[in-house]
């Protein structure tokens, strides 16, 4: 037994973070369907569920407890996470203390969030098909107008003052720039496209445009190109197929990324990986709590289960993730879905094609 089949053989430890509204709904079921894959692989992995959310926050306050990040950086390969947010707390306190928090203080700089048509159907976009949208965004995680710096003034006076600055470190966007070159370079991509808005933001998305225009140069074989984000809006629309890999800052990306999401069918469907590459990370679907539906079993799980296949990627285990994607691509060709997608199945039901798709699948497994 070499090495590297040894370290797969121990347990791996993955954190569960529901959250609220449907994250509650879909999580459980993608961690039913990860389960059989893992024990279909004689692998194993550990699960500890964690109960924060608006329901835990409203009884008692705790938002992210003290030593968390330590706990996690300590004793976990990886986390699973559901959705946080819940009208009974409109100040999103908890979101921000538990999502975004664990974003910055694990150092996730990575916002990866794939975009692929699993069939043609799902575009609202006329005579596309599934090579046209199969690109990547990479949003940068830790900074920007995110990093909470700011403040409120005169709070409630007519002369009232909000101030949210935008924290643009050299450090911050050179790494996330880098890490979408060296995924273009690993998977020979061919492209990058930066986007930013440095014709208005002349001091923080200037720092944009030096950096991007240094790093290209150490890749040479990479078309690298530019678009403003209003423009890249406008083309992801117009013609999805010329992107392969996006890179951007974390609220922009936060916005193309829904809609990008919906060219491949919705935020349904649509997964990502907070990541530190070596280091504990964290994976979610792009969607939120949908306080819109939850309770009612209808949420689409496939996000979360797309989510667990990336999850499986980064602890190493990428063929137990192209299991679970290959599971996802069967059922929507089969119609097996959510009314998301068209369907009428509900979210139980939807799992259990999944999960029985993994199950049966020809173990090409070791
Ligand atoms: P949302 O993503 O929760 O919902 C947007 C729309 O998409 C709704 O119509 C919803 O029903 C639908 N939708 C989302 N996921 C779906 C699924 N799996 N299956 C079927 N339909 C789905 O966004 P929102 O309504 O703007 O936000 C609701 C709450 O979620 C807010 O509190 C927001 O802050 C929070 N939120 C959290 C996250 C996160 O935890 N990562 C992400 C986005 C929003
Ligand atoms: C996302 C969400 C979060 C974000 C919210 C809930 C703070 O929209 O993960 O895309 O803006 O990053
Ligand atoms: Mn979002």
């Amino acid at each position: 037994m070499n090495a590297s089949r040894a370290a797969d053989r121990t347990a791996k430890r993955i954190a569960l973070i529901p959250g609220d509204g449907i994250g509650m709904e879909v999580v459980p079921e993608a961690v039913r369907i990860l389960r059989a894959a893992i024990a279909k692989s004689n692998r194993q992995a550990e699960f500890v569920e964690f109960d924060w959310g608006a329901e835990r926050f409203l009884r008692d306050g705790t938002t992210l407890p003290a030593g968390a990040v330590e706990m996690f950086r300590r004793d976990f390969d990886a986390i699973l996470f559901g959705a946080v947010g819940d009208p009974r707390v409109p100040s999103n306190r908890h979101a921000a203390d538990i999502l975004l928090g664990l974003r910055a203080k694990l150092d996730l700089y990575v916002n990866a969030r794939p975009v692929e048509l699993l069939d043609a159907s799902l575009t609202p976009l006329r005579d596309r098909s599934e090579n046209d949208i199969r690109f990547i965004i990479f949003r940068e995680n830790t900074e920007g107008l995110y990093a909470g710096a700011g403040g409120q003034f005169r709070r409630g006076d007519p002369d009232e003052i909000a101030i949210q600055e935008d924290i643009n470190t050299r450090r911050g966007v050179e790494r996330i720039i880098r890490y979408a070159f060296e995924y273009a370079r690993a998977r020979k991509l061919g492209k990058v496209l930066m986007s930013d808005k440095s014709n208005a933001l002349t001091f923080g998305h200037e720092l944009w445009q030096r950096v991007f225009a240094e790093v290209r140069r150490e890749y040479p074989e990479i078309e690298a190109r530019h678009l403003y984000i209003d423009t890249l809006a406008a083309e992801l629309v117009r013609d999805p197929s010329q992107f392969r890999v996006i890179v951007t800052c974390n609220l922009f990306g936060d916005i193309a990324s829904d809609l990008a999401a919906q060219l491949a069918g919705g935020l349904g469907l649509a997964p990502s990986g907070n990541i530190h590459p070596g280091q504990v990370s964290l994976f979610e679907p792009v969607h939120g709590s949908a306080p819109n539906i939850a309770g009612k079993g209808i949420a689409n799980p496939m996000g979360a289960v797309l989510a667990s296949a990336m999850l499986c990627d980064h602890v190493g285990w990428s063929d137990l993730g192209d299991l679970l994607r290959a599971a996802v691509r069967a059922a929507v060709r089969e119609r097996q879905t959510t009314r998301d997608l068209g369907g009428s199945r509900s979210t139980r039901e939807v799992a259990a094609w999944l999960l029985e798709y993994v199950t049966k699948a020809k173990a090409a497994l070791t």
